[in-house]
This record gives C-alpha cells, structure tokens and sequence, in this order.
C-alpha cells in the first residue's frame, strides 16, 4: 500500500475515534490548534481592514501538506482567511500521490494553488522581495529532521532547519507543530502499536526499486530507540533485520546480517522553552503558542527584518 493512502486510512481512523470515544489523539488535537490558528492569523500578520497588505492578502506556502483531508481542515482556512488579490497558495511536498490528490479537487473559488514537486529542506526561495507568506508546516513534520543518533538537544540541526524554511520569503511568519510531550514511555508505545508506518518503506522499495527477488521486506521488524532529556526526546525509528539477507540493489549487492540495526528516521519532539530557544537562534521571533496541553503544540514565529 502507498504511504499515503496507509497515512489516510490511519487519519481518518483516529478522527473517527475521538468523535466516538471523545478522547483526544494527535490528528483530532491539531485540527482543533489549526481552528485557533485560523481564528488568530489575521492578528499575527497585523491585517488592518483596507489597507494594502489586506487588499493583496498574505500568501500560504505549506511544506508537507498530506492527505486532502489535512489539506482542506488546517490549510485551506487559512488561505481563505489571508486571501487577496495577489496571494497565492503555494504546496511542496516530495510525495507524488498526497499532492495529486488535492490537485484533483474541484478548485477553491478565486484561490491560486500551485504544487511543486521538492523537498523541504531545499532552502528555495518562492516569493518575490514585496509578497509576505504565512508558512505552516503541519502533522508534526518538522520532527521528521535528518539527524544522527545523539544524546545532547540537535540545536545546530533545529537552527539550520528553521533559517531553511524561513528563507522561502523575505517577509514571512512561520507556524510550526510540534511535540512537546518528552515521555519516552508514551512515545515508545505509540510508534510500536504502529509498525506498518516505519516498515512499509521496504515494501516499497520490494515495489518501486530495482531490487532482486532476494529482497525480502519481511526480514525486518520495528523498534523505537529512544533518546532526550528535559529539552528533546529523539525517537530513533529503527528496523532490526530477522535473518541473514543479501540482495542486488541496482546491482550493487547488500548483505545485511540477524541482528543488524539500520536507523530509518527520526520524530523529534521538544519542549517549549528549547525550541523557542532555537528560534530566536534562527533570526525568529516568537509570537504565540498553541497548545492542547497534551503534548501537541503550534509555535507562531516572525522572522525578523
Ligand atoms: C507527517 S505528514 C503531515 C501531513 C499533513 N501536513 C498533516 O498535518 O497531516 C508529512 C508530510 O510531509 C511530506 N514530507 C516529509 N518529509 C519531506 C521532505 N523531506 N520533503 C518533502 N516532503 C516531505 C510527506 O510526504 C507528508 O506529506
């Protein structure tokens, strides 16, 4: 299965449960933080009635937008909300498939969407010196940075990731959401109810790469190692192999022996005092904070001129 129609059916799953259960979980919680975004932006962006920034709007650019479903309930709000005669909504994301799905919906009245194929870390810049953007990252994404395994707070990875993305304009605001809850217990448990998440990646690869038939995605199972302190918690995603593998990839051969450990990716979360720290490090300045309480936080960010 495609990870993006594995990641809808989980969202809308947990959506389906909060309204049954009336509990909170991730994806119900942040839906409710983007509301009280929506409700707020217009004060962040210190949009006056008539004047000009709100005759040309405020542009969106948003860096992972998802499945259609996040599309239309956390950013498509806001555009609308920011909309003008000049703005425009600008999508990036690696993924082909979470991007042509909205590119199929029937298009928002008098809004500009464009979808661009790219990486988030790319550092482009998308906006002319005199348009301002809003920039959302959702889902917790910015979580997902590259780094290596590490006992101490990756401020030197969290800085450079945030001038990154705030380099995308001249003038800008950032609204970022993150996990801010460091229980290790809690973060295991979770990702280890959810193996298929971390481990569809080899049978894509089985699916999608010139791999020979030796290749086996089942000689891999899941484990989140943890890492943090009172500033970070650094979920190491890993896969331990089974049994002993060797494979072709591309011609080149792999052996992979029991036992090894291969680290697929990070969730990072932080606490509110460390990532606004890495902020003002960034050139940043941090407007407000959307919280749920419970470990789901949106920092609203200016970059400074
Ligand atoms: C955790 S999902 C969040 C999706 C959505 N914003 C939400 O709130 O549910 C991460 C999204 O970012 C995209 N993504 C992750 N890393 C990326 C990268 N390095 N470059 C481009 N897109 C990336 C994924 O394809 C996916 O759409």
């Amino acid at each position: 299965m495609s990870g993006s129609l594995l990641w809808a059916k989980a969202e809308a799953q947990r959506i389906n449960n909060a309204l049954d259960t009336g509990t909170a979980n991730m994806v119900d919680a942040e839906i409710k933080l983007a509301q009280e975004l929506q409700q707020k932006v217009r004060d962040y962006v210190r949009w006056h009635h008539q004047d000009e920034r709100s005759q040309k709007g405020v542009s969106i650019l948003e860096y992972g937008p998802g499945t259609v479903r996040a599309f239309q309930q956390k950013t498509l709000p806001l555009a609308t909300e920011l909309r003008g005669k000049a703005s425009r909504c600008v999508l990036v994301d690696r993924s082909n498939e979470f991007l042509r799905d909205i590119e199929q919906l029937p298009a928002p009245c008098g809004l500009k969407i464009e979808f661009i194929r790219d990486d988030i870390f790319s550092g482009q810049r998308f906006f002319f010196d005199e348009e301002a953007a809003f920039v959302v990252m959702f889902g917790r994404t910015f979580g997902n940075l590259a780094a290596s395994i590490s006992e101490t707070p990756p401020v030197t990875t969290v800085v450079q990731a945030l001038k990154t993305i705030s380099n995308s304009a001249k003038r800008c605001w950032l609204a970022i959401s993150i996990g801010s809850d460091l229980r290790w217990d809690v973060a295991r448990a979770y990702y280890e109810a959810h193996p298929e998440f971390q481990l569809n990646v080899f049978y894509r690869m089985k699916a999608e790469l010139p791999v020979d038939d030796n290749f086996d995605p089942s000689a891999f199972e899941y484990e989140a190692d943890m890492k943090g302190n009172d500033k970070f918690m650094q979920v190491i995603h890993t896969a331990i192999v089974n049994r002993d593998l060797s494979f072709n990839l591309n011609e080149e051969s792999i052996a992979l022996k029991s036992g090894d450990r291969l680290h697929l990716k990070n969730s990072f979360s932080f606490s509110e005092a460390f990532f606004r720290e890495c902020a003002n490090l960034a050139g940043l300045v941090p407007i407000d904070v959307l919280s749920d309480n419970a470990g789901s936080d949106i920092h609203v960010l200016e970059k400074a001129t």
